[in-house]
């Protein structure tokens, strides 16, 4: 084989590019999605219920029923609005006095995060504002990321800006875990119907309540009484996450026919349909009632691991910080009560004592640094949880010891 010296050095294929939207994701995301996966760290940072109470034998029992009753239809590819009995099943679970829901109601999605994608899809072009609580859940903000879109802070009071939609976690929200009273929501959908904007109640936690009295749902209080199906601007998102377990991948739209099929619409070129066999799983869980039957093992085991870790927080970092104890959900909110405290420079003195959580700028539609951070109580039991804040109030001492003292 013969070298020649007289050819120019190759410059190397070039480099294929990615999307522009690639460049803007928030780098502390993509590290605290592996924190949970570092030996010996107590993870307080993710989302997640505990793996140690999702009721097995139900979804062991309800998947050979559904391969049972279902067949191969359960294997197959399914309407791109999911299952006709579970749209049905989940119309008729949330069907009131007040609203009475008909299965064109309902879309079926992989989860309500795909809800919450398909809504930016179907509704925003780039550069339209959402109207967003700060702060906000994360996973909505990465979903919709690639269609460009502008926020805008919900206001508490006073008309709305020009927007798509107004998203609203209105049941212990991810990640301050507050819930909206029942003023705060008839301000809400009066806001949404006099500006003619689209409203989004997104619900995973609201079964999960552990005092307070129950809030009506925003798309309850919009209905039109006595009118047959449902054809308000409330779009509602649901979820067996976290009643069952999040491996299902089964969630639910609610809303008015015309937005149901521009959800479809939307999700025919993402996934087909979400799949078939949890479809019929889900199914079977629901007829028999089973994640409602499961709902107080996990209230009564997230309320102790709430109280283990706030009692924890009131010994060791009440000095350092301030928070609400949530009625219910998965976290809470804690914020520095020195002025300036950047959580996301607490961080690696938080990993380095072995303690994660997160901080409050991945909320922030703007990613602005914050003095807040968010801490899970569900997925670790009370000892480790108390651990997890002692090694958490060390790391802050160290952190705040080496900052400047202001004059
Ligand atoms: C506010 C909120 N919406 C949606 C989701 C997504 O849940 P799912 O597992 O149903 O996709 C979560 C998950 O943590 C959440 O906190």
């Amino acid at each position: 084989m013969s070298t020649s010296s007289n050819t120019a050095p190759s410059a190397g294929p070039r480099r294929p590019e990615f999307a522009t939207w690639m460049k803007q994701g928030n780098e502390i995301t993509q590290q605290f999605l592996s924190f949970g996966r570092r030996p010996g760290l107590i993870a307080l940072s993710g989302g997640l219920p505990a793996p140690d109470l999702y009721p097995i034998s139900d979804v062991q029992e309800a998947s050979c029923d559904a391969l049972k009753k279902h067949g191969s239809a359960a294997l197959g590819y399914g309407a791109v609005e999911g299952l006709f009995d579970l749209r049905k099943a989940i119309a008729h679970r949330l069907s009131t006095d007040r609203l009475s829901l008909a299965p064109e109601n309902v879309l079926i999605t992989t989860g309500s995060l795909q809800a919450v994608e398909l809504i930016g899809k179907a509704l925003i072009d780039s550069g339209d504002a959402i109207l967003a609580e700060y702060p906000t859940y994360l996973g909505a903000l990465d979903a919709w990321l690639p269609r460009l879109p502008r926020y805008a802070e919900l206001p508490d009071e006073g008309p709305w800006p020009e927007a798509k939609f107004a998203y609203v976690v209105p049941n212990f929200s991810n990640p301050t875990g507050a819930v909206l009273k029942r003023k705060a929501r008839e301000a809400l959908l009066s806001r949404s119907a006099e500006s003619g904007i689209w409203l989004v109640e997104d619900d995973p936690y609201g079964e999960l309540r552990y005092e307070g009295a129950v809030q009506p749902s925003l798309l309850e209080m919009s209905a039109a009484p006595g009118a047959a199906g449902y054809e308000g601007s409330v779009v509602h998102l649901g979820t067996l996450s976290k009643t069952i377990a999040p491996g299902l991948r089964v969630g639910w739209a609610v809303g008015a026919p015309d937005m149901i099929r521009a959800l479809a619409q939307a999700k025919q070129g993402s996934d087909l349909s979400t799949s078939t066999f949890c479809q019929a799983v889900a199914l079977e869980l629901i007829r028999k009632h089973a994640d409602r039957r499961h709902v107080p093992t996990l209230v009564n085991a997230y309320r102790e691991r709430r109280d283990a870790l706030c009692a924890a927080a009131q010994e060791h970092l009440a000095d350092l910080f301030e928070w609400r104890v949530p009625e219910g959900g998965m976290f809470v909110w804690m914020t520095a009560r020195q002025s300036g405290l950047d959580t996301n420079a607490l961080l690696p003195f938080a990993l380095e004592a072995g303690v994660s959580f997160v901080p409050g700028s991945v909320f922030d539609p703007r990613g602005l640094v914050s003095p807040s951070l968010r801490l899970n109580f569900t997925a670790n039991p009370p000892d480790v949880l108390q651990e997890g804040v002692r090694r958490l109030s060390r790391a802050a001492r160290e952190f705040a010891a080496l900052q400047p003292v202001a004059e």
